[in-house]
């Protein structure tokens, strides 16, 4: 059997147990594009509507529960809906408080000591997504350094913000096309492209236009580029070009912050940034994210600025939206106070997944590989990725790998693998995807004893990873 007709097969049965989602779906698109409001959300023949979730689960509108591996995003780091979150916002909201007001409140000092406990950075400005927050951060750096060009990693996700929307998943000879219509003129040329872990690459980037780059916006730990760590030497000497070349180094922790420890990656690579960007976990489930940055830098947003220099980083109805912040603090102190405790068990998960699926694919005579190992960065890697690929690889490092057609079947992970993992009761992403402190050893095993049949099927069925 090939590919496409594993893919009906599992389309089938996909249908027959998803009745009612597949009615919503047609329904909603009547008024939604896609049925939904977020594209990533969406997968062949339609995606299934949830309607309750719960620690590691998720139970869709015809009843059927997965494992999920998903989890908000990958945010959810205590899983779905963790009481202690929802117990305090309760409470908070029965005392009459939690929606927006329009004044500053009580709580932004306390959520920002608390990220500023874990990151070496004197400020904090709070907006409401990763995307704003990422392109704050560039017009901060275009503002501070006086300096046009942007440069960026492939296969660096920031969000849908136009200073960053080119060299994200479409490779063709290489991640460095503009991803979006309707961007400001001109934009292409000012976003340089370097290749990630590739230290030459980055050295002669720097030679090139060094003195004309605002600032190096890359992720420590590749989110949406396919769970990559940065190395360590990579990652240092992204910093000592920078302050080298008076280029301000902007962190995207979207991903990372909070996902390792109960703070920053960056203090696991021993460096400082000149600006961050943190989104996802630090909300708790609710939408917060911030920017954290070097005092003469984010004065930049003062309305004491100078008029030339000043960044109009300012809107934002729902920034530090009351609810959200309350959230996000007790997020945060119940991951500090139980840190010890969190991230060595889902770090374990997190390795015995990679480990195991590894295995029984390669048992099997599938060359598959997992990424999200932690290396010498952290022991504590709870983020795994699965790549099929066509070449004998031992090691994933980069995006370039991840998206090339010729080296991965993106569509194997990103289709196949998903609806056969959803039939045997697991939701996965990026082809496995978050663990959360809400799974359990069994739950884990359970996973990986499907990988095991799926793949005993794939191998009885003769399926080939063929190029395209
Ligand atoms: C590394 C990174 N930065 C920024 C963003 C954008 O965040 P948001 O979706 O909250 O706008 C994401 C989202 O996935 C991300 O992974």
């Amino acid at each position: 059997m090939n590919k496409k007709s594993i893919m009906n097969k599992l389309i089938e049965h996909y249908i027959q147990s998803h009745k009612k989602s597949k009615a919503l779906f047609k329904e909603s698109s009547q008024y939604l594009i896609i049925g939904g409001s977020h594209n990533l959300r969406f997968f062949a023949p339609f995606p299934f509507y949830d309607v309750f979730c719960s620690g590691s689960k998720v139970t869709d509108i015809d009843g059927n529960t997965y494992i999920d591996f998903w989890q908000g995003h990958f945010a959810n780091i205590l899983g779905h809906n963790p009481k202690i979150v929802l117990d305090t916002l309760l409470e908070y909201f029965k005392k009459g408080e939690g929606l927006a007001t329009g004044f500053p409140g009580i709580y932004q000092k306390e959520l920002a000591q608390l990220i500023l406990k874990r990151i070496d950075a004197d400020k904090i400005r709070f907006t409401t997504s990763g995307t704003l927050a990422s392109m704050y951060a560039i017009m901060l750096s275009k503002a501070f350094t006086k300096r046009d060009l942007v440069m960026k990693v492939g296969g660096g996700w920031h969000g849908s913000q136009p200073f960053l929307l080119k060299g994200i998943s479409i490779y063709k000879q290489g991640l460095n096309q503009l991803e979006s219509a309707g961007l400001p003129i001109g934009i292409d040329s000012s976003i340089i492209m370097t290749k990630f872990n590739d230290i030459e690459d980055l050295e002669e980037k720097f030679r090139k236009y060094g003195e004309r780059i605002a600032c190096l916006i890359v992720e420590p730990f590749m989110g949406a580029g396919g769970f990559i760590f940065g190395h360590k030497k990579y990652i240092q000497r992204a910093r000592e070009l920078t302050s080298r070349f008076k280029t301000l180094l902007i962190l995207d922790e979207v991903v990372s912050g909070l996902r390792f420890h109960a703070g920053s990656i960056q203090t696991l690579y021993g460096i400082k940034s000149d600006l961050s960007v943190f989104g996802k976990a630090i909300g708790g489930g609710m939408p917060v994210s911030a920017i954290a940055g070097k005092n003469d830098i984010m004065a930049l947003c003062s309305p004491e600025a100078k008029p030339d220099e000043k960044v109009k980083f300012e809107g934002g109805t729902f920034s530090a939206h009351p609810a959200s912040l309350f959230a996000g603090i007790t997020f945060i102190k119940y991951l500090m106070e139980h840190e010890n405790e969190i991230y060595p068990k889902i770090g374990h998960l997190g390795a015995k997944v990679r480990k195991g699926i590894q295995e029984v694919f390669s048992t099997y005579g599938f060359n598959v590989k997992c990424t999200g190992y932690g290396d010498n960065i952290t022991k504590h890697s709870s983020l795994i990725g699965v790549h099929f690929l066509h070449e004998h690889i031992d090691r994933i490092t980069s995006p370039d790998q991840v998206w090339n057609p010729e080296v991965c079947d993106c569509e194997i992970r990103e289709k196949v693998f998903k609806l056969a993992m959803l039939e045997e009761g697991f939701n996965i992403f990026h082809g496995y995807g978050a663990i959360s402190y809400a799974h359990t050893e069994s739950e884990i095993q359970a996973s990986l004893d499907a990988v095991e049949r799926i793949v005993k099927k794939w191998h009885k069925y003769n399926l080939h990873l063929s190029k395209p």
